[in-house]
């Protein structure tokens, strides 16, 4: 009896330690994947064409955030909706943080997104909006970079869907990754976010 009763309690006390251990880890794991000491490896180098057909690289923005979100310009609702979200973010932001802030567009599907549809799209949304294509081989190694999941789905031919991450990322001025938003993140948030980040 009192040798169970020994083991009952050693029981309970590992079950009190794993809850403990638990509960450390719900605290600390979001934390590391917010700030920027513990950062995660998302985000790095990239040559692409903006809408303009310009050559352009991450050092093109260098000094500035970037905001970035990953589509494609044929997509029926998601990014359109997610692209109207961060317009009305950057537009609440002040004059003088606009200028510190670049919201860009990165094709998952750029064997349709041309420069052309490219510069068509993103003029729908706004003049600040950078829409960025290239070739499949120059888009493959971003898409890596920012772990982004994007694959073709119902369609064939021309005529297509594609099934993608839906993730916002917000890149410091070196081009490091800072935060990220979900792409339904309303767009208030969006800018309390960057806010947050320009004032830090
Ligand atoms: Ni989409």
């Amino acid at each position: 009896m009192k040798k169970a009763k020994a083991t009952s309690s050693t029981a309970a006390l590992a079950a009190g330690l794993a809850a403990v251990l638990a509960l450390v880890l719900i605290a600390v794991v979001p934390r590391l994947l917010q700030t920027g000491g513990e950062a995660p490896a998302i985000g790095g180098p990239f040559a692409l064409v903006d809408q303009s057909g310009h050559n352009v690289s991450d050092a093109t923005y260098r000094g500035k955030l970037m905001l970035i979100y990953f589509g494609y310009t044929f997509c029926p609702d998601v990014c359109p909706t997610t692209l109207g979200a961060v317009t009305q973010a950057f537009d609440r932001l002040s004059p003088a943080e606009r200028a510190q802030v670049v919201p860009i567009f990165i094709t998952v599907d750029p064997e349709r997104d041309t420069v052309d549809q490219m510069a068509q799209y993103v003029a729908n949304f706004s003049p600040a909006l950078v829409g960025l294509t290239g070739t499949p081989e120059q888009i493959k190694p971003v898409l890596q970079e920012y772990r982004v999941y994007a694959r073709k789905a119902e369609g064939s031919g021309k005529s297509y869907t594609m099934d993608h991450s839906s993730i916002l990322y917000l890149m410091d001025r070196n081009g490091k990754y800072l935060a990220h938003f979900e792409g339904s993140t309303p767009a208030d948030q969006i800018t309390a976010g960057i806010k947050k980040y320009l004032a830090g």
